[in-house]
């Protein structure tokens, strides 16, 4: 599954597709620690990732994401969680390269219902159902790229989403 000291499984995908829960439920299953980039970033830099995109720009928030993941994937032996533009950045997708990652796809219907169109995410302040149809589009090849397998999330619940993760690895 993975290389020594590397996770076991990473997960990819839009914000809102259920990484977190997923990767949360399986890494109680495989009883492996979980963690998500999102967080270690808002820990590292002690302010929400909303924050930084005001203040420095999306730019600085790819670079310290992409040290995030690559710190994570150095050092984390269990399930890890990327956030849902760290594929947009070349190095982020070159160090996922052979790894056991798993894209969690939905569709843009799908996406507006389970995160709304309401939401403080800086990606969706202007505009939002606009947005998400850019986002999700603009992105699939990327998600697509860097994945071992594809996990669809539409009308399945998250632990029906973990065992498909668990089938596909
Ligand atoms: C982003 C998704 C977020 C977070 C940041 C940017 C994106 O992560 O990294 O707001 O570009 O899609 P989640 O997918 O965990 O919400």
């Amino acid at each position: 599954m993975s290389e020594a000291g590397g996770p076991l499984v990473v997960l990819v995908g839009p914000m809102g597709v259920g990484k977190s829960t997923v990767g949360e439920l399986l890494a109680a299953r495989l009883n492996v620690p979980y963690r998500d980039t999102d967080a270690d970033i808002v820990e590292a830099e002690g302010r929400p990732i909303a924050e930084i995109f005001v203040d420095e720009g999306e730019a600085h928030f790819r670079e310290l994401e992409r040290q995030a993941v690559r710190a994570a994937l150095a050092a984390h032996p269990g399930v890890l969680a990327l956030g849902g533009g760290a594929v947009m950045d070349d190095g982020t997708r070159a160090a996922l390269a052979g790894l056991p990652v798993v894209y969690l796809s939905m569709k843009v219907t799908e996406a507006i219902k389970r995160v709304g169109l309401n939401t403080a995410r800086p990606l969706l302040a202007v505009n939002p159902r606009q947005q998400w149809k850019q986002l999700m589009e603009s992105r699939r090849h990327l998600y697509t790229e860097v994945a071992h397998a594809v996990v669809e999330t539409d009308d399945r619940t998250p632990e029906e989403v973990a065992q498909a993760v668990l089938d596909a690895l």
